[in-house]
């Protein structure tokens, strides 16, 4: 009868040679992994996340305030008027860079996209939205009120909201509510024109359009039929 002590030294010989790589193996993988082990704590450091409490702070807030005064990169607003449209308390009635033909369509373009579904195509306030039951109409841009106010008054609303109208200050830039804000004096003008505005000498390119339909947001506007014909239909 084979006992186990005879029998281990020839099992032991039989499969040493296949045991010694996997043995070398197992070795070479606990290496790995206690030297990766190593680099743990550089993994996993002692943090708080988002909003945590922390007894470390007086007020125990693991997320700090900014340091008063921080300004981040590309957040410099040295330029109050640009960012406010203010000066002092009021509103001012000057643009802060230049109108050109390219501000006024960047103007056009945001305007028809944020401000149209409300205000309408021409400003008159019978946007889309209002003739769908919205709260409240827009008063038209048109009234004696809006004409004489301010454009930093256009950019002031846009930027914080009017009574139930709220501020386009996150979906719009700075420039891009300048922009906004000069177009609607565009529109202004263009509703109120009169033979006193066309510089001496010059004559009048046009009959202010008449228009049927002011444009809702959702269509775009129409004048009368034989204005149309004359190639004064649709502005877009
Ligand atoms: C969702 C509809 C809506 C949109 C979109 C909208 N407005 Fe208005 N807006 C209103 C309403 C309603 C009022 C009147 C608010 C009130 O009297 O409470 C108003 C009022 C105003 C006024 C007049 C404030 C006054 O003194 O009477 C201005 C200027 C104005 N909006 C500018 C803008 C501009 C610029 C945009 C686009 C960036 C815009 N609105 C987009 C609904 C809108």
């Amino acid at each position: 009868m084979v006992t186990f002590r005879k029998f281990a030294p020839k099992f032991a010989a039989k499969f040493a040679g296949r045991l010694a790589p996997l043995v070398l193996l197992a070795l070479v993988l606990l290496a790995m992994i206690s030297s990766v082990g190593c680099r743990i704590d550089m993994h996993v450091q002692p943090r708080y996340n988002p909003l945590a409490k922390s007894d470390f702070f007086p007020d125990q807030r693991a997320s700090r305030p900014r340091v008063e005064g921080t300004v981040a990169r590309g957040d410099e607003r040295a330029d109050t008027y640009f960012y406010t449209g203010k000066v002092g308390n009021n509103d001012g009635d000057f643009m802060p860079f230049p109108v050109t033909r390219e501000v006024l369509e960047r103007g056009r373009e945001r305007y028809n996209v944020y401000c149209s579904p409300c205000h309408s195509r021409v400003g008159d306030g019978n946007g889309f939205i209002p003739s769908r039951g919205f709260v409240r109409k827009p008063p038209s841009y048109h009234i004696d009120r809006l004409q004489k106010a301010p454009i930093g008054y256009f950019f002031d609303v846009a930027t914080n909201g009017f009574g139930i109208m709220l501020d386009y200050s996150s979906q719009i830039s700075a420039r891009d509510r300048w922009c906004v804000a000069a177009y609607i004096r565009a529109l202004q003008l263009s509703q109120n024109a009169t033979a006193a505005d066309v510089p001496a000498g010059q004559s009048i390119p046009s009959k202010p359009p008449d228009f049927i339909e002011s444009g809702t947001g959702a269509t775009l506007p129409r004048t009368a039929p034989s204005q149309a014909k004359a190639g004064k239909g649709e502005t877009e």
